[in-house]
């Protein structure tokens, strides 16, 4: 009698088993991301290195003699230009990690806008594309300046007080 009872539930375990979903498998633990930069490091070491060389790669320079374009000629200067954007592409990713990001929305869609705007950067030196690259100097731009104006950079924090004896703070070049 036992036997068969314990035949029958253990039919019945095996049938449960059957019949329920798999449980979920558990959830996988975070990345063991190092993210001993801060903020301010990322950006002065990572991001805005990077931008300065999509920047400086393009440029309309008007003399007395006329305009002239400057713009990456070797494959090696196209390709310099190519890994600063992929570095800002890759760096909107860092901005948007835990411990990082300053909330869920305006920072992730300005981290976002910076990201796109340095693909535009990037598939236009990959076509060695000029006047594209160009335009994506100011698109990037623009998406700095956002998130820098959403996120009070380069003002005093609203409870700073000001300096008695402190020459003028020099402009921050808030870019
Ligand atoms: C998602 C938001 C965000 C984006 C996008 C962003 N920044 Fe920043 N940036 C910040 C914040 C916040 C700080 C202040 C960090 C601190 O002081 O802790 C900062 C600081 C800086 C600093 C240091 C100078 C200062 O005034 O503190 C530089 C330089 C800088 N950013 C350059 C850039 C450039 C160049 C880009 C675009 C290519 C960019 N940033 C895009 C949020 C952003």
């Amino acid at each position: 009698m036992r036997t068969i009872l314990s035949g029958i539930s253990l039919c019945m375990l095996m049938l449960a088993g059957c019949n329920q979903p798999p449980p979920p498998a558990p959830a996988p633990a975070a990345p063991p991301y190092n993210t001993t930069l801060s903020l301010k490091q990322v950006m002065e070491w990572v991001i805005d290195p990077a931008a300065d060389v999509v920047w400086e790669s393009v440029a309309i320079i008007i003399t007395e003699k006329g305009e002239n374009a400057k713009a990456p000629k070797t494959d090696e200067e196209w390709e310099k230009v190519r890994n600063a954007a992929a570095t800002m592409v890759e760096g909107g990713n860092l901005l948007m990690m835990q411990g990082r990001a300053r909330d869920d929305k305006k920072w992730m869609a300005s981290a976002k806008r910076m990201s796109d705007a340095a693909g535009i950067a990037l598939k236009a030196a990959e076509k060695k594309d000029v006047p594209t690259l160009f335009d994506s100097g100011a698109l990037i731009y623009n998406a700095c300046s956002a998130c820098h104006a959403d996120f009070r950079v380069g003002e005093p924090a609203p409870d700073a007080k000001p300096a008695a004896t402190a020459a003028p703070a020099p402009a921050k070049s808030a870019k």
